[in-house]
């Protein structure tokens, strides 16, 4: 069929399940310091980001790291040409957000390469992340115009991977359940030109 699709936008969803990595971010929560959350941005979402400053949360669960890194790599894989496969793949930033009854998040992007959300806790209805079409023209458009935003529910595991220019929002959290998600800013290096 001679119909081709230029300028798609990549999501990448997958789950990690490993036991261990909740663990560990159930520590890290259970002794993170009452100084280390703060609601910085326009809404009221308990984070680890600060302006200003570096955000590594990521540096206190390194099997999380490696598990991201690999999810980076197989969503690249699928996205880049094979000539562009040989770069280096860095966290640049990470922080962790809990979201309580009535918390949401405004629509934004992120500054880096791509961006990675894992959720820790959720219980489903906490929340969905709904990304925009970063197309107003596409939106307007008669063929294209069906697709205005798409949405995921949040669950356990899930690890989500999307350009970071692309705009998202996390709908209201309505319930007395606290989602908690880990957010990663990761860089690619010395990608091949084609
Ligand atoms: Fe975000």
């Amino acid at each position: 069929m001679p119909v081709e699709y230029f300028f798609p936008t990549p999501i990448y969803h997958s789950f990690i399940k490993n036991d261990v990595i909740h663990s560990q971010i159930d520590y890290l929560i259970e002794n993170l310091q009452k100084d280390e959350l703060s609601s910085p941005w326009f809404d009221n979402v308990k984070t680890t980001f600060r302006f200003n400053t570096t955000n590594n949360i990521s540096n206190r669960i390194p099997l999380l790291e490696k598990e991201v890194k690999n999810h980076c790599t197989l969503y690249l894989n699928e996205v880049l040409s094979r000539s562009q496969q040989d770069y280096e793949l860095n966290i640049l930033e990470s922080w962790l957000n809990i979201s309580n009854r009535n918390n949401f998040q405004h629509y934004h992007s992120h500054t880096s390469d791509i961006s990675v959300v894992f959720y820790h806790q959720t219980n489903e209805k906490d929340g969905d992340i709904i990304f925009s079409n970063p197309s107003l023209a596409s939106r307007l458009n008669k063929l294209t115009m069906q697709i205005d935003t798409i949405r995921y529910m949040p669950q356990k595991g899930k690890i989500i991977i999307f350009p970071s220019f692309l705009e998202h929002a996390v709908n209201m959290n309505e319930t007395d359940h606290p989602r908690v998600s880990i957010a990663f800013n990761v860089g690619i290096n010395n990608i091949q030109n084609i």
